[in-house]
């Protein structure tokens, strides 16, 4: 069993550089699998989620060679791809799952998709609700829609779909579907979440339709079918997903100054930037490539005392993988901190609601839990503990990141689930502490 050990810390001063984008390393191996010609992929985040989607591809017959430290050379199949001659292993990963439901929904062949125990947990009805409009034939072996998946792919026809959560990964399977029906396919997002898909597909020469957002914050994003991708060379920036956790320690921790460069600044990702800056946090950044399909800098955070803030409404989406890590964040601060309307968090690796206000109660800290979020009183101080993360990547870094506060030693049990998101990051916490 791998464990972190974590200390107390002094003041966190380092420049960190961080392991590419999950979502964008998915999409641009799925992408690149589905173009015609070879794309060129630098910056790919070789960690177990992203290297599923590129064994799933492989699978499906896209021809993937390494050439170096997250780079990949990927032969596309231009839209049609061979029969799997075994079930498509997805995981732990859910965008792997998900998206590739929207590719297979098109193939004509048979298929099954399968996952570890906390993916065959993961509702798939929001994808099997959509695709199965469109035409595509899923059978959900699991209980209420769960995985595995067998889906019999053929042709499909467009569909206009409001979406019932906003959910990138909905809109991706829904959008990637829709580049095979003949005819507009649009969806409606219920509040802004990633584009990656929408920025990427147009990268890879596709068109799209990006309605304006109404007063509401809803926006319609449509294709017209057929269109076939053009294989391009694409570098992937940094995860700011996984810069978080050097930004709360860093913002939480007097004296500290952390820089990260090469970061991905996307719009629909940065949200954790403007919840840090309420609380109080000293953050500058500064765009190095803004006008890049995916806009990228390097950002500077200065250590001082957080203060507490409520993370609601429209901004869930943008933060919702980083939420976790704003809880302890809000634990550290003084006063009060409200998350609501993130009823999503029961639904990831784990009930991300739950384990943390279990954890965080363990280190000392007053949480109530609510059925959408959970309210924290913050400024108790922490105390080491032993932890679970329940086989959950973010929820064992967000607590090795409050160990950097805790008075004495905390102990998380069973990380080797990090590997799916940021295999390096045990090395970087180490890096980062001092006495
Ligand atoms: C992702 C979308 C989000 C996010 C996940 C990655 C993506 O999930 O939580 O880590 O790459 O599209 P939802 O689409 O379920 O919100």
């Amino acid at each position: 069993m791998k464990l972190f050990t974590v200390k107390k810390s002094g003041p966190i001063c380092t420049t960190i550089t961080v392991p590419g984008d999950k979502s964008i390393s998915h999409r641009s191996a799925m992408f690149a699998s589905l173009a015609k010609g070879k794309s060129t992929i630098t910056g790919f985040l070789e960690s177990e989620d992203c290297l599923s989607t590129v064994n799933a591809m492989r699978g499906l017959g896209a021809t993937i060679e390494q050439t170096g430290a997250g780079t990949f050379i990927i032969e596309g199949r231009g839209g049609k791809f061979t029969f799997p001659t075994s079930d498509v292993d997805c995981g732990n990963s859910g965008t792997t799952m998900r998206l590739i439901s929207g590719i297979l929904a098109a193939q004509p062949f048979r298929s099954r998709l399968t996952g570890d125990p906390s993916l065959s947990k993961r509702p798939m009805g929001r994808v099997i609700n959509p695709l199965s409009e469109m035409g595509g034939k899923f059978t959900a072996e699991g209980e209420q829609g769960r995985p595995p998946l067998v889906i019999e792919g053929g042709e499909l026809k467009p569909i206009s779909y409001e979406m019932p959560v906003a959910s990138a990964q909905v809109k991706s399977a829904i959008l990637l579907a829709g580049l095979f029906a003949e005819g507009e396919t649009s969806v409606v997002e219920p509040a802004a979440c990633r584009d990656h898909t929408e920025r990427m597909l147009q990268e890879f020469g596709v068109t799209l339709e990006l309605g304006a957002s109404d007063a509401d914050g809803r926006r319609r994003i449509s294709l017209q079918g057929p269109q076939q991708l053009k294989a391009r060379d694409f570098a992937v920036p940094g995860d700011i997903s996984s810069a978080a956790f050097w930004l709360v320690a860093a913002s939480a921790k007097e004296g500290s100054e952390v820089l990260i460069e090469g970061v991905g600044l996307n719009p629909t990702r940065t949200g954790i930037l403007s919840v840090l800056r309420r609380m109080g946090a000293k953050i500058e950044i500064t765009p190095v490539d803004p006008d890049a399909a995916e806009p990228l800098g390097s950002i500077r955070v200065l250590g001082g005392q957080l203060h507490g803030t409520i993370i609601g409404g429209a901004e869930i989406p943008n933060v919702i993988d980083e939420l976790p890590v704003l809880a302890v964040a809000g634990a550290l601060a003084q006063g009060t901190t409200i998350i609501r309307d993130a009823k999503e968090l029961r639904v990831k690796e784990t009930d991300r609601i739950a384990a943390v206000a279990e954890n965080l109660r363990a280190m000392g800290a007053s949480v109530t839990e609510t059925e959408d979020g959970m309210i924290i009183e913050g400024g108790h101080p922490l105390h080491g503990a032993r932890l679970q993360c329940f086989g959950d990547h973010r929820i064992a870094m967000a607590f090795a990141i409050a160990g950097l506060f805790a008075e004495g030693e905390t102990v998380i049990e069973n990380v080797e689930c990090v590997a799916t998101s940021y295999p390096t990051f045990g090395t970087t916490l180490e890096s980062v502490q001092t006495l």
